[in-house]
């Protein structure tokens, strides 16, 4: 039987403001042991709608529904339908390529991603509200693709550290189908294998797609700095839109080496340089060496996973973006990333205006991007429009 939940008058006028999120401090009386399907009520017992919901987590219930009726199968067969028709509609279901097929909560399934590698669909749960959703999009999401790719595998790579926070062990395996030995993937002119299975998040950071796509645009004889580049896939499509050279720098032995082989592959292994090693110094280090270059790209991990590691990530960007800024020309573009969700778009632009004040130059925002629309950003979700891309045009002495 589906249990009930009831929300304080806080959580209540929390939940009416559309975010999805309730936290354990805004519910009252009994709650489940583990994730499972709830009703919602307000302090006055009124029907709020339908949540999952995650015992040990602080965000207690993650809203999936607003209305009177109990979500059921042909609820969610309508979720997974809307979540693909977005893709195709923005053409994002080339067989070879590669895209965000859900985007948990932002798409209606909380806690819940899937990537799509060409014809491998990579599943990562990572709170107990979103372990009933996997075998309901394993089996539905193959079917609804067909008139676009063919679906060889669906894998689980359900083993991102915040799972321990909800007591959930790591589960990595092949769900259904067969795996083919390498996962060739798409993107732009570049070819390139992705290691669903080791790699981080699902195996790439597909969110920088577009922005991958923008800054090739202005690399034509460009010199190029990729720092925490991963597989190189800034630095890859730069070289193929006709960069001079470009230096990739990485912490990740693997990620090297699977980006040394795609510059093989694509043919641009002459001007394409991978440097293992703690990029912030990197950066430090190239400046004082003397160097320069036309474009730099610098797409750190995330510095801040909540609220409290504000003050310390923003000290992090700051230096990042002042240390980068001494290695751009006048006249060069300074790519910017940060993909802490508790970073604010302006208090990312507002860091980026403290380090240019900084390296005492005239700096200006050309652009302001986040990710691909196939990680939606949910009005009412801040936290999904998490990716800042700063494109900065590198001016003169201020
Ligand atoms: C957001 S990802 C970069 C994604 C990449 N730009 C792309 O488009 O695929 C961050 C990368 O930073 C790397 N990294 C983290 N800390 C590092 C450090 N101190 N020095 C060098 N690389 C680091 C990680 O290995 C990871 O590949």
């Amino acid at each position: 039987m589906t249990e009930t939940v009831r929300l304080t008058g806080r959580g209540r006028r929390r939940f009416r403001t559309g975010h999805p999120w309730i936290y354990a401090d805004d519910l009252t009386g009994p709650r489940p042991g583990r994730g499972a399907l709830v009703a919602l009520e307000g302090p006055d017992g009124e029907r709020l709608g339908w949540g999952l919901h995650s015992a040990d987590s602080k965000i207690a219930v993650r809203a999936v529904s607003r209305e009177e009726a109990e979500p059921d199968e042909a609820f969610w067969a309508r979720r997974l339908d809307e979540a693909v028709a977005l893709r195709a509609c923005a053409g994002l279901l080339d067989p070879r390529g590669a895209c965000r097929l859900l985007h948990g909560d932002a798409d209606g399934f909380p806690g819940l991603v899937v990537d799509r590698y060409a014809g491998v669909l990579v599943l990562q749960s990572g709170a107990q509200a979103s372990e009933e959703l996997v075998p309901l999009a394993a089996s539905g999401l193959p079917s609804r693709l067909a008139d676009h790719v063919e679906v060889a595998a669906v894998v689980e790579r359900s083993d991102a550290s915040v799972r321990r926070l909800e007591d959930l062990p790591p589960r990595v395996g092949v769900l259904a189908g067969e795996l083919p030995e390498r996962v060739e993937v798409v993107e732009g002119d570049v070819a390139w294998t992705v290691d669903v299975l080791g790699g981080h998040k699902t195996g790439a950071y597909l969110d920088q797609r577009d922005n991958r796509a923008r800054v090739a645009a202005e690399c034509a004889g460009a010199s190029v700095l990729d720092a925490f580049c991963y597989d190189g896939l800034f630095g890859l499509r730069a070289a193929r839109a006709g960069a001079r050279e470009v230096l990739c720098v990485d912490q990740s032995r693997d990620a090297g080496e699977r980006l040394a082989a795609a510059a093989e592959r694509n043919g641009v292994a002459d001007r394409v340089r991978f440097e293992r090693a703690n990029a912030t110094k990197a950066l430090r280090e190239l400046a004082t060496a003397g160097r320069r270059f036309d474009v730099a790209v610098v797409d750190p991990p995330a510095f801040a996973r909540n609220r409290r590691e504000l003050p310390g990530a923003e000290r992090g960007y700051r230096e990042l973006a002042r240390r980068a800024l001494a290695l751009v020309d006048e006249g060069g573009l300074l790519v910017m990333a940060s993909c802490s969700h508790a970073v604010t778009p302006s208090a990312f632009v507002e860091i980026l205006g403290r380090a240019a004040a900084e390296a005492g130059r005239r700096v200006f925002l050309e652009h302001l991007a986040g990710a691909g629309v196939d990680h939606p950003a949910l009005l009412t979700l801040p936290e999904s429009a998490y990716l800042k891309c700063a494109f900065l045009r590198v001016g003169g002495r201020a």
